[in-house]
């Protein structure tokens, strides 16, 4: 750090006399600024190309790609959806009914000390320990030599991917079925040029990977794709959808990938969260939001991703695999922020297409939607980035709730059933979970099941970006716990009711 400032200050000085700023007021404090040109003018277009070829013949042979061997594809599971989807609700009843479950040791972890290994400190920037070979630093994980095993190595780990199996299997089937359903008609009438629906169809692709990967991962109990009950009905509504439900997906991994037992499936479930990191910030380009209004993104516990999802899988196959994580009862903004609206202020109660906590903004009658208007900072059009000058949120602003006793019915032919956290008592408390922080703030009690709290207030670093923003995570509690990103997950014997906050 000290070394490269020293160097770039006297980079800098040296070009500031030949050099002067090509352009300065930009930054505020970024006093000396200077560019290694002098000024810098686009040169006039003058000239557009129409014809786009011949192309240049360049050296080339015929590769056959390898079909067998070491260095082959791998064998996808399913390149196409399975199930059938947007059934509407399940009818039957359950054969089998609640989470997995065994004897369960103790009703909440105990917090202990630091581990007595966990003292490196390093105050000379030298190496402590002698490097095993030429360039390695001594340490890491899985970096003496041991063979990589690339499969789940503890219940944690099993449980984990198969619920990040069934977020996959969602998402082959969410985006193939938009493409499947939607005519180009319809996507144009929200703005999705014929390209992007391009763009969505390959995200749709990727999946067959990620399903494969984890799958693989798993072994032969790895649960096959399920059926699913969409909560959209237009291209609008879909974006909206997809931008929360990737949203779930990636922080669910976050919340988790550094506490599974293999390092071998927490490397590659990385390589492919970092893929589904980048859906979700696509959709929310199509749905005309910032693209990441935020210097973090948030991780959560795996029962909050299982809160999220279940709702959306009418039913699965006999025998599917079933899962050990807790569904929450549903925490609803009344108020939720519609971002289709250009004045998000304007927000009337319920402006959801239905009662799940995961579902879409219903679009606004046309003369209050931002979907067609050509404006800065109130459009919400397509775009890679929007600035909204009415935010959809704001510190302060008054959250109206009501939320569902436990006890119900959801998932996957409704064989699952809603519980509060294991020691929790009456709600007193709204949780945040956005970026690196859990902020509580306190819950007005205004009837059974219904309550209010006001947007807390704060930046992650000071003078940063404040820390309620984006698609976000609330929950009731009964307590205020203290947690951070690693022990967050300590929460949940305290949950009372469990939400998404639509914050930007
Ligand atoms: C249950 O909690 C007690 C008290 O915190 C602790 O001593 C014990 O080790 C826990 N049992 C298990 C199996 O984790
Ligand atoms: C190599 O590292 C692993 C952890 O990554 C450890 O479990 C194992 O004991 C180590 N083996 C040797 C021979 O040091
Ligand atoms: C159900 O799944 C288990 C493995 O998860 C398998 O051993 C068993 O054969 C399956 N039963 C049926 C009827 O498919
Ligand atoms: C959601 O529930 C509230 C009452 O709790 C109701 O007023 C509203 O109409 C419901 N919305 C939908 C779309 O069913
Ligand atoms: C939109 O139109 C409705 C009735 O057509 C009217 O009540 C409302 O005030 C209008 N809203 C705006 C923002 O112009
Ligand atoms: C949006 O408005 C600007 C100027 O107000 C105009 O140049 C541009 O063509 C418009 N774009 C569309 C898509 O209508
Ligand atoms: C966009 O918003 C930022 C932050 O609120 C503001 O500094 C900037 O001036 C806005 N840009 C435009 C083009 O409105
Ligand atoms: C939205 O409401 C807040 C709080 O009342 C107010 O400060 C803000 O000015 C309103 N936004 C607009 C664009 O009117
Ligand atoms: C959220 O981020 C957007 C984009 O940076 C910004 O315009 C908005 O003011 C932020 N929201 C809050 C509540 O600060
Ligand atoms: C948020 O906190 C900052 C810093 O204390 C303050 O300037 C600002 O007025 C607060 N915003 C609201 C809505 O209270
Ligand atoms: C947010 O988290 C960061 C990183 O742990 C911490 O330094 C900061 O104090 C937290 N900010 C607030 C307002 O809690
Ligand atoms: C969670 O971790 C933080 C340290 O980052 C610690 O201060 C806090 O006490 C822990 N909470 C619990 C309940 O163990």
């Amino acid at each position: 750090m000290y070394g490269k400032t020293v160097l770039s200050t006297a980079l800098l000085s040296g070009l500031a006399a030949a050099a002067p700023a090509a352009q300065s007021g930009n930054v505020a404090g970024y006093t000396n600024a200077a560019a290694t040109f002098a000024s810098y003018t686009p040169t006039s277009l003058t000239t557009i190309p129409t014809v786009f070829g011949p192309d240049s013949q360049i050296s080339a042979i015929r590769t056959p790609a390898p079909s067998t061997g070491l260095y082959s594809p791998g064998t996808l599971r399913t390149s196409l959806p399975t199930g059938s989807t947007s059934h509407g609700p399940f009818s039957g009843s359950a054969t089998t009914t609640g989470a997995v479950s065994n004897t369960p040791a103790n009703l909440t972890i105990a917090t202990l000390p630091p581990n007595p290994t966990a003292t490196y400190y390093n105050p000379n920037g030298l190496l402590q320990n002698q490097e095993p070979i030429p360039y390695m630093p001594k340490g890491g994980l899985g970096t003496n030599g041991t063979l990589p095993r690339y499969m789940v190595e503890s219940d944690f780990d099993y449980e984990s991917i198969t619920l990040g199996l069934y977020q996959e299997w969602i998402e082959l089937d969410l985006f193939n079925n938009a493409i499947a359903t939607f005519s180009a008609a319809d996507w144009a009438a929200a703005g999705v040029t014929p390209e992007e629906v391009s763009l969505i169809q390959f995200m749709g692709q990727q999946e067959q990977g990620h399903a494969t990967l984890l799958s693989n991962m798993l072994g032969q109990s790895a649960p096959p794709q399920c059926t699913y009950n969409y909560p959209f009905t237009n291209v609008r509504e879909f974006l909206d959808y997809s931008q929360i439900l990737t949203r779930w997906g990636e922080s669910g991994v976050w919340g988790f990938i550094n506490h599974l037992d293999s390092r071998e499936v927490g490397q590659l479930l990385s390589q492919s969260i970092a893929t589904e990191a980048r859906q979700e910030l696509i959709f929310r380009q199509l749905m005309g939001m910032h693209p990441m209004p935020v210097w973090f993104e948030t991780g959560i516990p795996q029962s909050w991703a299982w809160t999220y999802l279940a709702p959306y899988i009418s039913s699965c196959p006999a025998n599917t695999t079933r899962l050990a994580w807790q569904n929450f009862p549903a925490l609803h903004v009344v108020n939720q922020p519609n971002p289709n609206r250009f004045s998000p202020n304007d927000t009337a109660a319920w402006e959801r297409v239905d009662n799940r906590t995961s579902s879409p903004a219903t679009i606004p009658p046309q003369n209050q939607s931002c979907i067609n208007v050509n404006a800065t900072g109130f459009g919400c059009g397509p775009a890679i980035a929007h600035n909204r000058s009415e935010p959809l949120s704001f510190p302060g602003r008054q959250v109206l709730f009501e939320w569902d006793a436990p006890g119900q019915l959801v998932g996957p032919n409704n064989s699952y059933v809603t519980a509060k956290g294991s020691v929790a008592g009456a709600p007193a408390f709204v949780a945040w979970v956005a970026q690196l922080n859990l902020t509580y703030t306190p819950l007005t009690v205004t009837g059974p099941n219904t309550g209010y709290t006001y947007q807390p207030n704060g930046t992650v670093y000071q003078g940063g970006a404040p820390i309620v923003n984006d698609t976000m995570f609330v929950a009731l509690t009964d307590t205020d716990l203290f947690l951070t990103p690693f022990n967050l997950t300590m929460i949940n014997p305290h949950v009372v009711a469990l939400g998404i906050y639509q914050a930007g």
